[in-house]
């Protein structure tokens, strides 16, 4: 199976169904190492790049900026605000992000974290200007409430703004807050939905098992979720990855596959320490789980968001904690 490209939300572009993560880049593999995986990754098919100035601070857009030379019109590139998400910060980020990544524009352009208190009129506003200085084709944000991103367009369609087209969220066997909300959004008004951390940032790569040390050499050392996470479903990573083995396939191939069964999901973003982990971690792009494969694994873990009591209604119908996760409520057009 070739890598699939995939429609990224209202834009009209295409853009393969993996995005590559470059997180680790510049902070556990170096440059080389940088460079072969984007090398692998653009011959694989994969033109859908993640980054973002947080990273590493700054180091990583350096890196991918000399790594992307030659290459940069095979790419979709899409990075992030700083941590500040006034207007001055979204349009000093913007310039700096492009000094850095040594390119006049990026394809996509996005808000990193939604901040308490932030006035979302003059975001749009100065994301807006971004896009009328060419310096980004798209806008979008990550980890926004369903509420949040609807609210930000109502803002945009009223003044003939440029839409957030995209929203990248946490999205695994565990961590599952999108499915209330977010990802029957983005189903309703084709929001681009890409999803980080696919394998809980590693806990479902097959190296991690109940009440064993944690690989040294790996992120959990110095993750202190990731052992919080070990500790809570050890019991579930070591059948998930016992039915891996069953299934044939590597638990990080399997762990992203879950992802991308939801239709709801553009592009799972795979990010990678190693080029080998790359080579493997891709192979999830080459097979469908099936519904039952898809059911066994997610009662694995019991992860549902469960509800604030609202099974008042129980039945097929009034069901509205169901009703909620319905991704098909609206006919189709
Ligand atoms: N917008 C946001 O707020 C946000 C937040 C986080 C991440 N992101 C983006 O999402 C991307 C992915 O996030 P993530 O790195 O947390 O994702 P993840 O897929 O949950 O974790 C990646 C980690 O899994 C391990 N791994 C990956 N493939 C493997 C393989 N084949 N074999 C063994 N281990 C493997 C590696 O851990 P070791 O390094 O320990 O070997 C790797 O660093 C990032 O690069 C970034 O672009 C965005």
């Amino acid at each position: 199976m070739t890598m699939k490209y995939v429609e990224f939300g209202r834009t009209g572009e295409r853009v393969s169904e993996m995005c590559l993560g470059t997180m680790m880049f510049g902070v556990r593999c170096n440059e080389t190492e940088a460079d072969r995986i984007l090398g692998v990754a653009i011959e694989r098919g994969v033109n859908f790049v993640d980054t973002a100035p947080m990273y590493a601070n700054g180091f990583t857009e350096e890196i991918l900026g000399r790594i992307i030379k030659g290459r940069r019109d095979k790419l979709f590139v899409g990075t992030k605000v700083h941590k500040g998400i006034d207007a001055q910060s979204v349009l000093e980020s913007i310039d700096e992000s492009l000094a850095r990544l040594q390119t006049d524009f990026v394809d996509l352009y996005m808000i990193h974290w939604p901040i308490q208190g932030m006035h979302p009129q003059e975001i749009m506003g100065a994301l807006n200007e971004v896009v009328t200085q060419g310096k980004a084709r798209y806008v979008g944000c990550c980890n926004y409430p369903a509420w949040l991103f609807a609210h930000s367009n109502a803002i945009a369609e009223r003044n003939g703004w440029p839409p957030l087209v995209c929203n990248q969220v946490a999205y695994n066997l565990i961590e599952r807050g999108a499915e209330v909300e977010i990802l029957p959004q983005a189903m309703a008004e084709k929001v681009a939905v890409t999803a980080y951390r696919p394998l809980v940032s590693g806990l479902l790569a097959g190296k991690y098992k109940a009440g064993q040390t944690p690989p040294t050499d790996s992120r959990a050392p110095t993750s202190s979720r990731l052992l919080t996470w070990l500790s809570q479903y050890g019991d579930s990573v070591d059948r998930f990855n016992q039915f891996a083995g069953e299934r044939g396939v590597h638990p990080a191939q399997l762990a992203t596959a879950w992802v991308r069964y939801s239709p709801a999901v553009t592009s799972p973003i795979v990010g990678v320490s190693s080029l080998s982990q790359l080579e493997t971690s891709i192979g999830a792009f080459e097979f469908d789980l099936s519904d039952e494969e898809y059911a066994a694994i997610t009662h694995f873990f019991d992860t549902e968001v469960k509800e604030e009591g609202l099974q008042r209604f129980p039945g097929k119908l009034y069901n509205f904690p169901r009703l909620r996760r319905n991704l098909n409520l609206i006919a189709a057009d």
